[in-house]
């Protein structure tokens, strides 16, 4: 498995091509000032990325009012073509709920990328426990409880710390 680590300054350019590469580019140099990044490494490459806050108020910033206020949210991530369905994907998330649990939320959620995909995207977040939380439509927001995604099947095997 993969060690899943905070993104240091030496990975910027390797994100830049991962992101760019999935269409979830940053139109220049990748900079992660006021974002929390987690990198997954293997065999000392990066082969995963997930941008994520531990403190975003989506109900309020994102016009949901009946929500709950401060929680985590993933903004995005990819893994790298060559080492999909290996794990990768499913490791960041779970790391993520951990930091997420640590830092006191008790609730995760995440918009999928609309587009190409969207489909094997919806099941890959199935698959880590988040499901629905608003009406069917572009822009629905997916979520659910950080101990669900922790008790998940594939969860405990990762190695995030
Ligand atoms: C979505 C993405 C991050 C998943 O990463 P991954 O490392 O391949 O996912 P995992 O191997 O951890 O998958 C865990 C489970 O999710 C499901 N899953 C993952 N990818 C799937 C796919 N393409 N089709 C169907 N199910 C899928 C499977 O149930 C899988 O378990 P299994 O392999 O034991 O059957 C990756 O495909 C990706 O980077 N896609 C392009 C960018 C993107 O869509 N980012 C999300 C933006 S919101």
């Amino acid at each position: 498995m993969p060690l899943i680590r905070d993104i240091t300054p030496a990975d910027c350019s390797v994100v830049e091509e991962l992101l760019d590469s999935n269409d979830l580019g940053v139109c220049g140099f990748y900079n992660s000032e006021g974002l929390d990044v987690v990198v997954a490494e293997l065999h000392e490459s990066v082969i995963g990325i997930a941008e994520f806050r531990l403190d975003y108020d989506f109900g309020r910033d994102e016009g949901r009012p009946a929500h709950p206020g401060e929680q985590a949210w993933i903004l995005t991530m990819a893994v790298a073509d060559a080492h999909r369905r290996h794990g990768v994907g499913r490791a960041l998330v779970t790391e993520i709920a951990r930091r997420a649990q640590d830092a006191g939320r008790t609730f995760l959620a995440l918009v999928p990328q609309d587009g190409d995909d969207a489909a094997d995207r919806e099941t890959f977040f199935q698959a880590c426990a988040l499901a629905p939380i608003e009406p069917d439509g572009p822009g629905a927001a997916w979520g659910c409880p950080v101990s669900e995604i922790l008790t998940a099947r594939g969860a405990a095997s990762v190695e995030g710390r």
